[in-house]
């Protein structure tokens, strides 16, 4: 089996922002290196390029706009976060939802320049959609978890399940991902146990005292 994959998405918060996001990408990659564990980590745009410079794992946009280049101001151009340093990027974050014929258009684009594509879904028949659409992965997370400290893996396994099931039946090529309320080892544990290849993360890390101890847990039973 392949090393699990966690995706530590900064959103927005101030304890992932600037300085603090800088701090957060070295715990991240010194976690990475300790135990092999292949985590990723999506900061804000702004913070992109210097966390790109200083660690060596890989990094995520949260989004990108599918425009092309000229006269869009204050858009988020695929070609400047790759620039930046980013190898892939988040696609319809449920905090940043976009139309379907988006996601389909923001994947062709990211796989024309080579960034990798996670696509976020709520429930199996939007992951199914998304599965149809060739990203890299899907990201299953129910919205009511984001945030909750429950997480989806041990509140509604079952979504896990059927969604693995689902898109493997359609694209076996995509791999999924859950997320929404994980934060400790066995939920991450969880998670894989229900075929997913890994988790999709933001508060359970970024809000704990202590980020780095954080993770180290997460990743301690697999
Ligand atoms: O993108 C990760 C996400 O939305 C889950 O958030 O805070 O429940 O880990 P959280």
């Amino acid at each position: 089996k392949e090393t699990p994959i966690v995706i530590l998405n900064f959103k927005t918060y101030l304890e992932s922002t600037g300085e603090n996001a800088l701090k957060l990408a070295k715990s991240s990659e010194m976690v990475a290196e300790e135990t092999g564990v292949n985590i990723m980590v999506a900061p804000q745009y702004a913070d992109i390029y210097r966390i790109a410079r200083e660690v060596n794992i890989p990094v995520l946009a949260q989004h990108i706009d599918t425009i092309d280049a000229g006269g869009h101001t204050g858009s988020i151009l695929p070609e400047c976060v790759k620039e930046a340093g980013a190898v892939g990027t988040l696609i319809n974050h449920s905090e940043r939802r976009v139309e379907l014929f988006e996601i389909d258009a923001a994947i062709k684009k990211a796989d024309s320049l080579g960034l990798s594509t996670v696509v976020c879904t709520n429930n199996i028949e939007t992951s199914s959609a998304a599965a149809t659409l060739n990203p890299n992965f899907v990201a299953i997370e129910p919205p009511e978890l984001i945030g909750s400290g429950i997480p989806v893996s041990k509140a509604e396994p079952e979504i896990v399940e059927k969604t693995v099931e689902s898109i493997h039946n359609i694209n076996p090529e995509v791999r999924v991902l859950c997320g929404a309320g994980i934060s400790t080892g066995d939920d991450l544990k969880a998670a894989i146990d229900l075929g997913s290849e890994g988790v999709l993360l933001a508060s359970g890390i970024i809000l704990a005292d202590d980020p780095k101890k954080a993770l180290l847990d997460l990743v301690s039973k697999i």
